[in-house]
């Protein structure tokens, strides 16, 4: 693919990871962060519009506060929903594509197996379903897009699971983590590698990203415990010991077959871990 690629929301964990693989694939594209790309704010878009000279546009941009999107709803909503529409018809209008990320937190956690990317879509907080109005309002823009769910990411940079639990581990004497909850974990340099490695070969289409093998929150916070050689207790604790504002799924695990089934298999969660802790500089 040798068109040029803009990456929206250059500044969080997945923008800022797309923006590293394009460099070094040496792929020409542009960087705009939240200062140069606001969603919801009519003069990014006019921006957006004027320049038109991409051929593939990357949102990593999104309302990501799960907790706060529940006394912020509108916000969410705004931000994950409306905009997003704007945002596939702005694209939709200058003839290019688009690739846009959703979440695990669009199903309502009540399966057994793998949601598959077609499982009916019932989300259980605010900013579930703030992303699903953006799926929505995305597929009803027609524009050409690939819809990209993922879960549980974490980077060597931002605010993450792993980042805040390597820190904890060291302050505290003891920790307490979630052992209800089921997922997979994903690296977000994963997430951009195998994102452009499917946009390569696939026009169109929904599908899940995320790194293979699935967890509970405590396993993940063992394993990055065990990766950095540390001895800290992790108590495994139930939900409802720990209170949140919005409502997790307790089983989240999504089916990868549709993206493997292009692309290849996704890479062990372990191995991603290994490879964040260490560039992080945490071992
Ligand atoms: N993190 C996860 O576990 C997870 C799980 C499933 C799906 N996802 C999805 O993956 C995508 C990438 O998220 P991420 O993990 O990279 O999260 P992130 O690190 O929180 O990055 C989100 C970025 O969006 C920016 N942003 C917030 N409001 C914005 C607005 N109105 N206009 C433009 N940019 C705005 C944020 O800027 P500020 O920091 O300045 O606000 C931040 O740089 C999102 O669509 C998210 O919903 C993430």
């Amino acid at each position: 693919m040798k068109e040029r690629v803009l990456v929206l929301g250059a500044d969080g964990m997945v923008g800022r990871s797309w923006v590293d693989l394009l460099r070094a694939e040496g792929v020409a594209h542009d960087a705009w962060n939240r200062q140069q790309f606001e969603l919801g704010n009519p003069d990014s878009l006019q921006r957006l519009s004027e320049q038109a000279s991409w051929g593939l546009v990357v949102n990593c941009g999104a309302y990501t506060q799960v907790d706060k999107a529940e006394s912020d709803r509108a916000t969410a909503d705004q931000i994950n929903g409306t905009a997003v529409g704007e945002l596939a018809a702005c694209v939709q209008s200058q003839g290019a594509r688009l690739i846009h990320y959703s979440t695990d937190y669009v199903f309502n956690g009540k399966a057994t197996s793998p949601y598959p990317v077609d499982a009916p879509i019932e989300p259980v907080n605010a900013y579930g379903a703030s992303k699903a109005l953006g799926e929505q309002l995305l597929q009803q823009s027609g524009v050409r897009a690939l819809l990209i769910r993922t879960s549980w990411v974490y980077a060597p940079w931002g605010k993450n699971f792993v980042l805040t639990m390597a820190r904890l581990m060291r302050e505290k004497p003891e920790l307490r983590v979630i052992a209800d909850q089921r997922g997979r974990p994903t690296s977000a340099q994963q997430l951009a590698a195998r994102s452009w490695a499917l946009a390569q070969v696939c026009d169109t289409g929904t599908f899940h990203l995320t790194d293979s093998g699935e967890c509970t929150w405590h396993k993940f916070a063992t394993a990055i415990r065990d990766e950095l050689g540390l001895s800290t207790p992790i108590a495994a604790i139930p939900t409802s010991e720990y209170p949140t504002p919005a409502a997790r799924p307790a089983y989240s695990v999504l089916d990868l077959s549709a993206a493997d089934a292009r692309i290849g298999p996704a890479v062990h969660w372990r191995s991603s871990l290994a490879s964040v802790l260490t560039q992080a500089g945490l071992r």
